[in-house]
């Protein structure tokens, strides 16, 4: 089965792409030109964004969804249920492998919205990564 299942760009959470499209916007990416824009729904309601930020020495750059991340736990909170990713690209961008290991630390099973200006899909953390490496259970 195909793990994205394209949806009506109404169905994503507005907020949520509110969010993620603000990151988007302020994404440093003038190496690849390709920015994104990621944002978190907390187990507590909350929202973390994050940009991709690049950097000269090319392997510092750090992607959209590690950023929100970092936000997400340098609040304290340990979980999320639902994560936007924006970008401007077709096929979209799905989290990178790196990407999907660390969504999975405090989202195993989030769902995951992807969002770009040809469309948008749907599919979660468990389906990008199944079998992630665990060492907490
Ligand atoms: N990028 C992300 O921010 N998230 C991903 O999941 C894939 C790639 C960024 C990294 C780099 O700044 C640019 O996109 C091109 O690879």
């Amino acid at each position: 089965m195909h793990p994205l299942a394209a949806v009506p760009l109404a169905t994503v959470p507005a907020d949520l792409l509110a969010a993620a499209q603000a990151a988007f916007d302020h994404a440093y990416a003038p190496y690849s030109g390709f920015r994104v824009g990621a944002a978190l729904r907390g187990a507590d309601g909350g929202i973390d964004a994050g940009a991709n930020v690049e950097n000269a020495s090319y392997g510092l750059s750090r992607c959209a969804e590690q950023s929100a991340i970092q936000a997400l736990a340098t609040r304290g909170e340990r979980a999320f249920t639902e994560v936007v990713v924006v970008a401007d690209a077709d096929p979209p961008a799905t989290p990178c492998g790196a990407c999907r290991q660390v969504l999975a630390e405090f989202g195993p099973t989030a769902t995951v919205w992807l969002v770009s200006p040809h469309g948008a899909w749907r599919t979660s953390v468990d389906v990008l990564l199944p079998a992630g490496f665990v060492l907490l259970r």
